[in-house]
């Protein structure tokens, strides 16, 4: 018997791997994170199978029910929206099985922060703009951040943010983030990104206040940066016409042109 974690993807049911499905399709037994899993995923299980919205449970009530598939060798798919590698709680909850002695493993999904630049069509790494990508989030009511991993400390970087987990702190987000990226930097906010009621508001930190209403309070993305806006970026080296690569040598002299296929 084995707990199947499985990443369900940002919210259209075709963004899910093909693994994962045959994983759902072979477990008697699926426990799902809320409403954040689109029931049309959850029609991939066996019929008659025992599945169960984790969302009203607490810790001990969600190991007893994968006690309960365990001791009936039962698999058990276990949903979480997006990529499990982040905010999942996937961590917790392994920790536990371990001590219990029951087996995992670990499917990714879909991430919502690409789920996102893809609605926005944006590569978030555009050369000369940004190079990496921070996914974070502001301190909730229930989590606290780690001394360090401040906006404010992540903003000296320039890189692209995306922001989880924080649309009702966006007055805070813009103030944190204004003084390091200037008010023009673009400003792109992403709901329910892949879902049928997808909704993009684009602004810059100066206009986001005004551009952003309380209509939007939950389940979505900040992304804030300069590689928001597409443009002004460098070409990269990948496809350059005179850049010496391993795939396309420049001359008999190159370092590549000895270079077979096989050597890597
Ligand atoms: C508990 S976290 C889950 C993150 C998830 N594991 C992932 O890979 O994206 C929930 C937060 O992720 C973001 N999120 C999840 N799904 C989203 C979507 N479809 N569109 C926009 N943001 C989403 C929102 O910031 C939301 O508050």
């Amino acid at each position: 018997m084995t707990v199947h974690f499985i990443g369900a993807g940002p919210g259209a049911a075709d963004l899910l791997t093909l693994r994962g499905r045959d994983l759902i399709a072979s477990c008697p037994v699926c426990l799902y994170a809320g409403s954040l899993v689109p029931e049309e995923i959850l029609g991939h299980c066996p019929e008659g199978a025992r599945v169960v919205n984790t969302a009203p449970m607490d810790l001990d009530q969600i190991m007893a029910e994968i006690q309960t598939a365990h001791t009936a060798g039962q698999d058990v798919a276990r949903l979480h929206s997006g990529d499990l590698s982040v905010w999942s709680a996937m961590g917790e909850q392994i920790r536990r099985l371990k001590e219990m002695g029951i087996p995992v493993s670990v499917t990714p999904g879909v991430p919502s922060f690409a789920a996102a630049a893809a609605t926005l069509g944006t590569e978030l790494t555009l050369p000369g703009l940004a190079q990496s990508v921070v996914l974070t989030r502001t301190p909730g009511r229930a989590s606290s951040m780690p001394q360090g991993e401040t906006l404010v400390n992540f903003a000296k970087t320039g890189a692209t943010l995306a922001i989880h987990l924080s649309i009702g702190n966006l007055d805070k987000v813009i103030d944190d983030l204004s003084p390091a990226y200037g008010s023009d930097c673009p400003v792109a906010v992403v709901y329910r990104a892949s879902w049928p009621d997808e909704r993009v508001i684009r602004a810059t930190l100066g206009t986001a206040k005004e551009a952003l209403d309380d209509s939007i309070s939950r389940t979505a993305l900040i992304l804030v940066g300069p590689a928001l806006a597409g443009e002004g970026f460098d070409e990269s080296c990948l496809y350059s016409r005179t850049y010496d690569r391993r795939y396309r040598p420049q001359s008999a002299e190159s370092p590549w042109s000895s270079w077979s296929h096989g050597d890597d």
